[in-house]
């Protein structure tokens, strides 16, 4: 049935019926209450994609979690998404335990480091100086490298343990914790 009311509804040159018509003129509709009518659809489809797609993303990394507390590995642990850091900037946040500080550094556009803030000499804060491309340790004057947690001067003798990354779509996780020696 075809609206008479030309404002609300154009009628098709072969005036026939909305659902006499072919596909492509229901999907690409000329008038106004149709095209939006489309828009909404297209929005709710894109909306439910993506909540599905997030709900998949959660309940793998849930899954991958329970795996990785039976073998007694660290959790994967989503940090910060990607646009809250900008370059040459820090985040501290907790990882693998509420009770150990870790900093995240945003290097360049593209990459992205973590380390144990606690110095390796009595465990004070370390604070990034990005100028210097270093970690300092305000206690004893401690010095490490931010490319790689090396211990470069000061009492520390051994490097921060650095926080694995994954960088998603969606965000930076921490995934594992290495531990050097040297
Ligand atoms: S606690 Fe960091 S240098 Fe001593």
């Amino acid at each position: 049935m075809i609206d008479s009311d030309p404002e609300l509804h154009t009628v098709p040159p072969d005036r026939r019926s909305d659902d006499q018509q072919p596909r492509w003129r229901r999907d690409f509709p000329i008038d106004w209450p149709q095209d939006h009518y489309v828009a909404r659809r297209d929005f709710t489809k894109f909306l439910c994609l993506t909540s599905f797609a997030f709900v998949v993303g959660q309940c793998s990394i849930a899954y991958q979690n329970w795996r990785r507390k039976r073998r007694g590995e660290p959790p994967i642990v989503k940090i910060a998404d990607l646009e809250r850091l900008s370059v040459g900037e820090a985040l501290v946040f907790s990882y693998p335990i509420e009770s150990e500080p870790c900093l995240l550094l945003r290097i360049d556009e593209t990459k992205f480091l973590a380390y144990s803030q606690k110095c390796t000499h009595l465990a004070c804060a370390v604070t990034p100086s990005f100028k210097e491309g270093q970690l300092l340790c305000p206690c004893h004057k401690g010095h490490f490298d931010m490319a790689n947690g090396r211990a470069l001067a000061g009492p520390p003798r051994r490097p921060l343990p650095r926080i694995t990354l994954q960088v998603r779509r969606d965000g930076i996780y921490a995934t594992g914790v290495e531990r050097a020696m040297t």
